[in-house]
């Protein structure tokens, strides 16, 4: 199969780049800063993009490639960071001139070259730079330059090396797309003929001449990720694919039935554990969010562990792992990495267990994983899913977690998702859930004074749930929400609204 290589550098555009890519049905991966060569060799690439970032390539610490990469036999385009380190790599010169940073729109001036053809010669692009290439190396020349004279691309046409300083990823750059279709098309000869149903039958086909007549299990959680590759592996291999799904008692109201319906009329040979006792006695007169988060992903390995053992002769382990979950973990470990939340995912499982990792959605995103759920007869309900966290309702019962409280907090959350689809809202809506605040407040209920919990309504929309913008539900569909939980709902007398975005709050209130 054709594809690009992206490494990634840290720069907040490379999923971007990627998604440009697959724009003209170019299939890339993105691998981090610190991958070995031979990797990228055996993908036997037509071509490596190295991304910007954050850093400055004179830094003593600055993300470095591996040097072998630049001596690659396919084309090399650097945008950004990645054109200042193929300079400093090759010899040149790259200065940190605080008269010089770039931050915002530019015009540029182009020169005739391969990455260049067919564009106007003066066009505005996206600078986002401190550093720039100062002396070029040997054998390099210019390509285009700013009104301020900085190179803002450079070539070496018979080591197949590019650079650009600005973004041609970004919208805001004129002929971005061309320049890159340039850069696939013209100088690593991509046919651009990938596309998710080819990606489809070729993924089938892969999986079973990797896997031979072996084993494959699977722990389930009902969510989009995991379900579709559970649902593509299980046409490759059939009952090959044994599927675990462990209930962990903190689902929402019908949630493990539902999810197990869905699985068998997929096809699916999953084995139902409830574990949902186990999990509230470990969770019993905890409070602090991160420890709850701690014990139910121990737990959860344990017991997925333990099940994995009962089956005889495993020799894989499928996860429903997409590309941002892999951009992620590959920053893992460089500076300025902090733990908001630790979440909950089987990582440390493969290595636990022995086994070798089957991650068939690697190089997809979110959208890209429900297309490929259609085309293989994934039910909408799976498909169209909200996310849920990991750690269930665990993250949304806040203060102490029991029977009592998740039933309460059950029966709020679905009033309230109930509601928003009569309003036909919520299939508009990234996650809408109910949250049971650790307080109590006063109300007072015919006659009676109570003394009960409070439901929190929090509803956000998003693209990839790293930024969110809390929903503007109308104030009709509040109130009946808010009346129907105080009336339906016994142990509830008070209901707010979260109007918080992300940032500064996260979606999940732990
Ligand atoms: P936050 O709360 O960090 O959540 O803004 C971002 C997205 O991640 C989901 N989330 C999780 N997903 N395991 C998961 O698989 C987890 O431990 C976890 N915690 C939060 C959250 O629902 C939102 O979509």
């Amino acid at each position: 199969m054709q594809n690009i290589i992206i490494i990634d550098c840290g720069s907040q555009f490379t999923q971007l780049i990627a998604r440009r890519l697959r724009e003209l049905k170019i299939h890339s991966v993105v691998l981090a800063w610190d991958v070995e060569p031979d990797k990228i060799s055996d993908l036997n690439p037509n071509g490596i993009i190295i991304s910007g970032g954050p850093d400055s390539v004179n830094e003593p610490d600055a993300i470095k490639i591996n040097p072998e990469i630049l001596k690659m036999p396919c084309p090399i385009l650097g945008i950004c960071y990645g054109m200042q380190l193929i300079a400093k790599m090759s010899g040149g010169q790259v200065a940190s001139n605080d008269n010089h940073k770039e931050y915002g729109v530019t015009q540029i001036q182009i020169k005739d070259s391969a990455i260049f053809q067919s564009i106007p010669a003066k066009i505005n692009v996206l600078m986002s730079h401190g550093d720039h290439v100062a002396n070029l190396p040997e054998d390099f020349r210019i390509t285009a330059s700013t009104e301020n004279n900085i190179t803002a691309g450079f070539e070496n046409t018979s080591k197949n090396f590019y650079g650009l300083q600005f973004h041609p990823e970004v919208n805001s750059t004129e002929f971005g797309i061309e320049i890159l279709k340039n850069f696939v098309f013209k100088i690593c000869l991509c046919s651009g003929d990938w596309d998710l149903e080819n990606f489809t039958e070729s993924t089938i086909r892969h999986i079973q001449e990797i896997t031979g007549g072996e084993k494959i299990i699977c722990g389930l959680s009902g969510g989009v990720d995991s379900s579709v590759a559970a649902a593509l592996v299980n046409k490759a291999v059939g009952d090959r694919l044994q599927c675990v799904f462990v209930d962990h008692g903190l689902m929402r109201l019908n949630e493990p039935e539902d999810v197990m319906n869905s699985y068998k009329d997929l096809g699916l040979n999953v084995k139902y554990v409830d574990a949902s006792e186990l999990f509230l006695k470990a969770l019993a007169g905890v409070t602090e969010p991160e420890k709850k988060r701690h014990i139910i992903g121990k737990l959860f390995i344990d017991v997925f562990d333990a099940e994995a053992n009962k089956i005889q002769g495993a020799k894989w382990l499928l996860q429903g792992t997409i590309y941002p979950d892999v951009i992620e973990s590959g920053m893992k470990g460089k500076k300025g990495a902090v733990t908001i939340k630790s979440h909950h995912n089987v990582g440390g499982l493969p290595e636990k267990m022995n086994l070798k990792l089957l991650e068939p959605l690697r190089d997809l995103f979110k959208d890209e994983v429900r297309v490929i759920g259609k085309i293989i007869n994934v039910p909408d309900e799976i498909v169209n899913r909200q996310p849920f966290p990991g750690p269930g309702l665990a993250v949304r019962c806040l203060g102490e977690i029991n029977e009592h409280r998740l039933d309460i907090l059950r029966k709020a959350d679905f009033i309230f998702r109930e509601e928003l689809q009569r309003a036909g809202l919520f299939k508009d809506i990234w996650q809408a859930f109910a949250v049971l605040l650790p307080v109590r407040t006063v109300g007072v209920m015919g006659d009676s004074r109570t003394y009960d919990e409070v439901v929190a309504l929090r509803a956000v929309n998003s693209k990839d749930a790293m930024t969110a913008e809390w929903s503007r539900i109308d104030l009709n569909t509040l109130d009946k929400i808010s009346k129907r939980i105080c009336n339906e709902v016994k142990g509830v007398n008070r209901v707010v609204v979260d109007i918080t975005s992300k940032p500064p709050a996260t979606i999940e209130w732990e």
